[in-house]
Formats: structure tokens, C-alpha cells, sequence
């Protein structure tokens, strides 16, 4: 058991195997995506779109480290119908007062896995004609399963496929309030 979970009661540090990104990894992470947004995009006032509810930890963080003017608005996101081992479309809802027309946007979202959302997302936000469109998160899966995956402009870590939860991931709506990026086990995997 590593060290890290000890603070952790024993119901959750049973569930999760190991801690993958450690808080001050995560920190020293954070810093350095708000350094890259901050040369790419300037002094220039930002739109920042947080995608809920996984960004939310990650966006606080983030966005207390981003000198510029500033609007921020969560976007919320369900998927809905599908069969069964095919999603059904996304649906976003953006706040009605969001006008991300002629702004410089930055989409933020905790973790790139198949690229679905930031696609989506992308494809409609463009289509609200901003000034320019970047996109940040904190993880991106490997998945050489997809090469044509799309990429974010900004990326904290690479990690391998494996299954994620805290600071702000969540499986089944739990665990998003640990410091730490953590691998859960598998669910129904003996341990
Ligand atoms: P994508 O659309 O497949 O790229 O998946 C992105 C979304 O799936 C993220 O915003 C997360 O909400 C969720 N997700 C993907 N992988 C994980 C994970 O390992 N842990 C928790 N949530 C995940
Ligand atoms: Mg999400």
C-alpha cells in the first residue's frame, strides 16, 4: 500500500491500487499548463468553458493561475440513447448568457479518453464563430487503439489506459474529492 493513502480512511484506500499523480505532481502540472495557455493566448481576455463535473477541481486550480481578464462558464454534458455498446449522441448545455462569439476560447476538461467530448464540444463552440478555440486537460489517455484520436492544445500528464479517479474523476459519482489521481481497481478485480 503506498504511502500517500494512509490518510485515507480504509473504506476508500480498499478501492483504489495506487496512486498514479501525486497532489504536488498535479501543482507543479497546473503551473506549467497556465504558463503554456498564458503564452499561446496573451494578455487577451479568455472565455473559459469548464466541462462538469470531472473539470471542476482542475479548473479552480487552473484558473487561480491565469493572470488575464477573465468570463468562466461550465458546460454540463449528457449522452443519451445509444445502443448498448454504442453511445447515442452528446447533448451540452451551456448557460443561455454564455456568448462565446468573437472570444477567445479555452476548453477545459479533466481527461481525454476517446476524444468524443472535445470533439463535440469543439464542433460546437466553433460553430459559435469564436476569435480562437484552444482546449486543456489535465490527462490524456494513451490509446493507440485510436490513432486519429483528436489531441487538446494543452496536455498535464499522458497516462496508460487505465481506469482514474480523483481530483475530480469520478467512477460511479464517487471519489472525486481525493487529492491525488488514482487508480481504481478493477471493478469486481480481486485485490
Ligand atoms: P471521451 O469523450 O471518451 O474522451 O471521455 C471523456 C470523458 O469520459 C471525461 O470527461 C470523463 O468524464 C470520462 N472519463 C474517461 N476516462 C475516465 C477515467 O479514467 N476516469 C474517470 N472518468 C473518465
Ligand atoms: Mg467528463
Amino acid at each position: 500500500m503506498n504511502d500517500t493513502l494512509s490518510p485515507l480512511p480504509e473504506s476508500v484506500r480498499g478501492d483504489i491500487s495506487r496512486v498514479l499523480i501525486r497532489r504536488e505532481q498535479i501543482a507543479e502540472a497546473v503551473g506549467r499548463l497556465a504558463a503554456e495557455i498564458f503564452a499561446a493566448c496573451g494578455a487577451r481576455e479568455l472565455a473559459v468553458a469548464g466541462v462538469l463535473t470531472g473539470s471542476l477541481i482542475f479548473l479552480a486550480d487552473l484558473i487561480r493561475e491565469l493572470p488575464m481578464r477573465m468570463r468562466l462558464d461550465v458546460v454540463s454534458v449528457s449522452s443519451y440513447g445509444g445502443a448498448a455498446t454504442r453511445p447515442g449522441p452528446m447533448r451540452f448545455e451551456l448557460p443561455p448568457a454564455a456568448d462565446l462569439r468573437g472570444r477567445d476560447v479555452l476548453i477545459v476538461d479533466d481527461i481525454l479518453d476517446t476524444g468524443r467530448t472535445l470533439a463535440a464540444l469543439r464542433d460546437l463552440i466553433g460553430r459559435m464563430a469564436p476569435a480562437s478555440l484552444h482546449s486543456c486537460v489535465l490527462l490524456a489517455k494513451q490509446r493507440a487503439d485510436l490513432p486519429d484520436r483528436i489531441e487538446a492544445d494543452f496536455v498535464g500528464f499522458r497516462i496508460p489506459d487505465a481506469f482514474v479517479v480523483g481530483y475530480g474523476l469520478d467512477y460511479n459519482g464517487l471519489y472525486r474529492n481525493l487529492p491525488d489521481v488514482c487508480v481504481l481497481h478493477r471493478p469486481g478485480a480481486p485485490r
